[in-house]
């Protein structure tokens, strides 16, 4: 499967993959091609029975990604312009609902398409020097790939507007402190706590994972009485499963579980 990327690099590791958007020269910035592999990749990641969880990252020391790219953007006109986000947005929308864990590995500037496929993904981890931003306006366009409907959830209409509006940059510690990412290790260390935090999520039943996931994400976009009703009918679903009785069971018999997805 490696082979047949010309703009991503994927690493297997057991269950987990990575997945590396590798153009560094243009700061990994996500031209159609790669948007493309990024969805083609992610098709063939939550078809594959063996891979749990995936993590995100960019190529090098400077960028997750430096957002869509500007030169490709600078031709669209306004028809174009309605397909390229929905191309973007549909690709980031089948990662985020594919039923598996995907953390952000976010290793420098994460701005503009950048960000928001970090948003796409369910957990970010950020090393010390990662920057955050969507600058659009300053380019007299909005986010088109999901930043204005995923940030304000994320972190509140007020915060999300400051980022949206000004187009001004934040550091680690400043997402951080506004639940932009859930934490901020030291570059040297990033993909390793990316892997330890995604290994402490994919030990758990697969199952019950997928269906949290999808019982937070349609949680969040229905009623409350509709959420309740999804979230009792998927509690209820899981008691069908092998993996249910694997875990209580082993929580009864003291050991740890063993989960087959089943
Ligand atoms: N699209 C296309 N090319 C991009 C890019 C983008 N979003 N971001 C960076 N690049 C390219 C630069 O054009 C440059 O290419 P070149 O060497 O062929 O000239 C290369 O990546 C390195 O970037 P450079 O600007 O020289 O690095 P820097 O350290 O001076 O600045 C940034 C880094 C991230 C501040 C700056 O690149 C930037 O503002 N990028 C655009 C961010 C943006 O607006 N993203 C939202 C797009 S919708």
């Amino acid at each position: 499967m490696a082979d047949a990327y010309e703009y991503l690099e994927i690493e297997r590791r057991d269950e987990i993959a990575i997945v590396v958007v590798n153009r560094p020269d243009k700061l990994n910035a996500l031209n159609a091609a790669t948007v493309a592999e990024l969805g083609r990749a992610s098709r063939a990641l939550a078809a594959d029975d063996a891979i749990r969880g995936v993590i995100v990252t960019g190529a090098g020391e400077r960028a997750f990604v430096a957002g869509a790219d500007i030169a490709e953007l600078a031709e669209m006109g306004p028809l174009s312009g309605v397909r390229i986000s929905r191309q973007g947005q549909d690709v980031f929308r089948f990662l985020e609902t594919m039923g598996k864990p995907v953390i952000a590995a976010v290793n420098g500037y994460a701005l503009g398409g950048g960000l928001e496929l970090a948003l796409a993904c369910h957990l970010r981890v950020a090393s010390e020097t990662a920057r955050f931003g969507l600058p659009e306006v300053r380019l007299g366009i909005i986010p088109g790939y999901g930043g204005t409907v995923r940030l304000p959830r994320l972190i509140g209409k007020g915060r999300a507007l400051e980022l949206i509006l000004t187009g001004e940059m934040i550091d680690a510690a400043e997402a951080h402190r506004i639940g932009l990412v859930n934490r901020v290790v030291p570059q040297a260390d990033l993909i390793a706590e990316a892997e330890a935090f995604l290994r402490t999520i994919t030990a758990n039943g697969p199952i019950a994972v997928a269906l949290a996931l999808e019982s937070v994400e349609r949680g969040l976009t229905t009623t409350v009485e509709d959420g309740l009703v999804l979230e009792s009918n998927l509690f209820g679903l899981l008691a069908s499963t092998s993996d249910m009785r694997e875990g209580m069971t082993a929580f009864l018999e003291k050991r740890k579980p063993v989960f087959h997805g089943k």
